[in-house]
C-alpha cells in the first residue's frame, strides 16, 4: 500500500465500505474518515435529519466539504466515501488526483438490497429500495469507474478477504 497516499473506498450503499475501511485502517494504523459520520459530527445531526430538514442538495455540499478536507489532510488516511460522493464533479476531480488511491467496491444490486435492510441513514431507500438501488447501479457505475484505480468485487467474500484484496 502506497504509504503517502490516501486510500479511498467508493461504491454503492450496502457494499460494506465503512466496515472494510475500518478493517483496513486498523491494519495500516491509519486514521479512518467515514464521510457520513463526519458530516454528522460536524452538524450534530443525523444524515436522515439533514435530508429531511435541509434537503439532499445541502447534504451533498456538506459531503463534498468533508471529502475535500479529508483529502487535504497531510496524514494519509483511509476514507470511506459515502455512495453519493461521486455525484460531485469537484469531488471526482479531487479523487482522480495522484494524492488518492481509489478502490471501487462493487456488488450486484441483489446483494446490496439484502444488506441495506437494517439501516437508518439511507432515506433515499425509504421507497422502492430495489428499484432505487438498481437505478443507482445503472447511473453511478460510470462515475465510480471514472475515479477508481482498482475495482474489487465483494460478492460472496468475507470482510477479511475484501480487506486483503484492497491492501494487495
Ligand atoms: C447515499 C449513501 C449513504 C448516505 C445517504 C446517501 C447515496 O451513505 O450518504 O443515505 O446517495 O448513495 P452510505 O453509502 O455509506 O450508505
Amino acid at each position: 500500500m502506497d504509504p503517502d497516499r490516501h486510500l479511498v473506498l467508493v461504491g454503492l450503499m450496502g457494499v460494506g465500505k465503512s466496515t472494510v475501511a475500518a478493517a483496513v485502517a486498523k491494519r495500516l494504523r491509519r486514521p479512518l474518515v467515514d464521510t457520513d459520520r463526519e458530516v454528522e459530527r460536524r452538524t450534530g445531526r443525523s444524515v436522515r435529519e439533514i435530508f429531511a430538514e435541509d434537503g439532499e442538495a445541502a447534504f451533498r455540499e456538506m459531503e463534498a466539504d468533508v471529502v475535500r478536507d479529508a483529502l487535504a489532510s497531510e496524514r494519509p488516511a483511509v476514507i470511506a466515501a459515502a455512495g453519493g460522493v461521486v455525484l460531485s464533479e469537484a469531488s471526482r476531480a479531487l479523487l482522480r488526483r495522484p494524492g488518492a488511491r481509489v478502490v471501487w467496491l462493487c456488488a450486484t444490486p441483489g446483494l446490496l438490497h439484502q444488506r441495506v435492510q437494517r439501516s437508518g441513514h439511507r432515506p433515499l431507500l425509504d421507497h422502492d429500495p430495489v428499484g432505487t438501488l438498481q437505478r443507482m447501479y445503472d447511473e453511478r457505475g460510470a462515475l465510480y469507474k471514472e475515479v477508481a484505480d482498482l475495482i474489487v468485487s465483494v460478492d460472496n467474500r468475507t470482510v477479511a478477504d475484501i480487506a486483503e484484496a484492497v491492501l494487495r
